[in-house]
């Protein structure tokens, strides 16, 4: 049987008068009198097929009974449409297929909601009939998009060298900072594998083995709270390289965010891309993952501190920033108070600037050296509003940050553009008050700055990491380092992290490579899904995914995680405590 001689989508003017086959899905029915249309959806697009009972009178009547998502066949002769039933929304507008012969190959229950482009139907809907949600244009353009991606991604790093090299899934555990996915192991009861978090170990281990140049499409899984952007199961663009430094992997990324925008988007990205130290980074845009599609830097204003204002005596640091065009009112005061309050902060100073003054509730507590300050920090102009926050360090950086993005969007400020950034020299170290402990701020394999070794000893939080993220509008797409590759400087960054000895035998196999003629190495990984639904302009990693998880970390179409049997349990020595 011949399914078809042409895809739905493919038809043009050229094919008038041309016998043709087509199959694929009734996207909608509709009778008009005598005569009824259906516009009949593959996967290359939509045509519109017409049953007149003139035509073939069998087929027409076939017809009535055709409803969305049938699977059918069609062959007919292709027609220019009347003039006044072209659809110049349609690439196949201008054609029609005058319908001879008519099969219905499948029938199809009446889907749970219509495969609409402009009615999303609720997600947990979607997620559970996803073959439904997939046939959706949007959908599976985003799908073609990711396709298109890898493919390029593929091509770039075999020329330039790097071997595609797979890693196991079930491992030991490799650190990134969030719990592991645990497997049972039935042939060694009471043992476990752990789904990797990433590769980071192997892609290391392949370096020790003298393959100087690796990647890897890396299923990477983590246990962690979900988000927008956050997936349990995501894929990465895991690469690695010998003998290289950290210019090596910046112009390795910039020259593929390059070729990946053209090829894919036929977007220019300006290369190379800024690189802002972490220090500078909270303190101008109170966070390492900027959005720099817009201004509005924050700034220091811990001078305030002298001013007769009680709360700006006694707040460790005191930051503000300044808006232009913002209506101001009471209501939008409050508003914004309420906003900062929501993020942690205790309170929102503000001042208007207005002719060579500032007016502001808490004017009449500066001098006028102190306004004029002010007033110089941010070069204002007549209608600026200065907001200011006084608090905890880490609280002023994270209310000053949301609030910068939430005036951002509510001024319109945000341009549509791709803002690439490099976030470099973060602390190699953060101190847990929780832990009571270093914890690594990338993983423990991440080599400190050449300058730092000596000052780790000391004060750990104070040495910088020879690692660099990767930022597009604000979201982390990016992240790796120049690694340690030397056994017993290893060794001295496990001590300063207070790694457990028994916790430290879990990397020995590390350290044994090591002492085996490790190179000087390092890489990075790149959040595939984040790229791809920041290309895809899509607001969910979960719409660039063909088969997500939900927030809470299920799947609506196969019901897992799922309950197991109690002789599935009894082999792998398995008892379920109730909580
Ligand atoms: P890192 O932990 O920074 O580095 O991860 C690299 C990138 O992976 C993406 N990412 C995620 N995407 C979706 N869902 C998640 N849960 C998730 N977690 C991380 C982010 C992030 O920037 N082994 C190192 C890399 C290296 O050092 O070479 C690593 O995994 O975009």
């Amino acid at each position: 049987m011949t399914f078809r001689s042409n895809g739905c989508g493919s038809l043009r003017t050229t094919d008038v008068d041309k016998e043709v086959t087509l199959s694929g899905w009734v996207h909608k029915r509709r009778d008009h009198g005598g005569l009824i249309f259906i516009d009949l959806r593959d996967s290359s697009g939509i045509a519109q097929a017409v049953f007149n009972p003139e035509a073939n009178y069998e087929s027409h009547t076939k017809a009535h009974s055709l409803r969305s998502e049938w699977v059918v066949k069609v062959e007919g002769i292709v027609r220019m449409r009347p003039k006044e039933a072209v659809n110049p929304h349609l690439p196949t507008g201008e054609i029609e297929v005058i319908v001879d012969n008519l099969e219905i190959l499948n029938p199809s229950l009446v889907p749970p909601f219509e495969i609409a482009e402009d009615k999303e139907p609720a997600e947990d809907l979607r997620l559970k009939y996803r073959y439904l949600d997939l046939r959706r244009q949007r959908c599976r353009e985003r799908l073609v998009l990711r396709h298109r991606v890898m493919q390029r991604a593929r091509r770039f790093l075999d020329e330039k060298g790097f071997l595609e090299i797979e890693t196991p899934q079930l491992i030991r555990s490799t650190p990134e900072g969030a719990r592991d996915f645990l497997v049972p192991s039935r042939l060694i009861p009471g043992k476990f594998y752990a789904l990797p978090q990433s590769p980071q170990l192997f892609k290391q281990i392949l370096m020790v083995a003298g393959f100087e140049r690796y990647f890897q499409v890396a299923r990477c899984f983590r246990d962690e709270d979900l988000r927008a952007d956050r997936q349990p199961e995501f894929t990465q663009l895991d690469i690695e390289a010998s003998f290289i430094e950290e210019e090596d992997i910046y112009s390795l990324m910039e020259g593929f965010v390059r070729s990946l925008f053209l090829d894919v988007l036929g977007i220019d990205i300006p290369i190379p891309f800024i690189r802002i130290p972490y220090d500078d980074a909270l303190l101008r845009f109170g966070t390492d993952k900027p959005d720099l599609r817009f201004d509005m830097e924050i700034r220091d204003l811990s001078y305030l501190s002298e001013t007769d204002i009680k709360i700006f005596q006694t707040a460790p640091t005191i930051r503000g920033l300044k808006c232009q065009g913002l209506a101001w009112s009471r209501k939008e005061s409050d508003e914004l108070l309420e906003f900062v309050k929501n993020k942690g902060a205790g309170g929102l100073a503000w001042f208007k600037v207005e002719g060579e003054s500032l007016s502001s509730p808490l004017a009449k507590f500066l001098k006028e050296d102190e306004l004029k300050r002010l007033r110089s920090e941010f070069s204002v102009s007549i209608g600026d509003i200065i907001l200011v926050v006084a608090d905890k360090k880490k609280v002023v950086q994270q209310a000053l940050s949301e609030l910068r993005l939430h005036l951002g969007e509510k001024l319109g400020l945000i341009k549509e553009s791709f803002s690439f950034c490099w976030i470099i020299d973060p602390p190699l170290m953060e101190y847990s008050e929780e832990e009571k402990a270093y914890k690594p701020s990338h993983h423990p394999f991440t080599s400190p700055k050449e300058t730092d070794w000596q000052i780790m000893s000391i004060s750990p939080e104070k040495a910088k990491a020879r690692a660099y993220d990767l930022v597009l509008n604000g979201s982390e797409i990016g992240g790796g380092s120049i690694r340690i590759h030397r056994k017993e400087l290893q060794e001295i960054v496990f001590n300063s992290l207070k790694i457990q000895e028994e916790a430290k035998k879990e990397f020995d196999f590390l350290l044994t490579a090591f002492s085996y003629g490790a190179p000087p190495h390092g890489g990075i990984a790149l959040g595939l899904d984040r790229l791809i639904m920041m290309m895809a302009g899509a607001s969910s990693i979960r719409d660039v995914i063909a088969f997500p998880k939900t927030q809470t970390g299920t799947c609506p179409l196969t019901s897992a995680p799922f309950p197991v049997s109690a002789e599935q349990l009894l082999e792998l020595g398995i008892r379920i405590l109730s909580k």
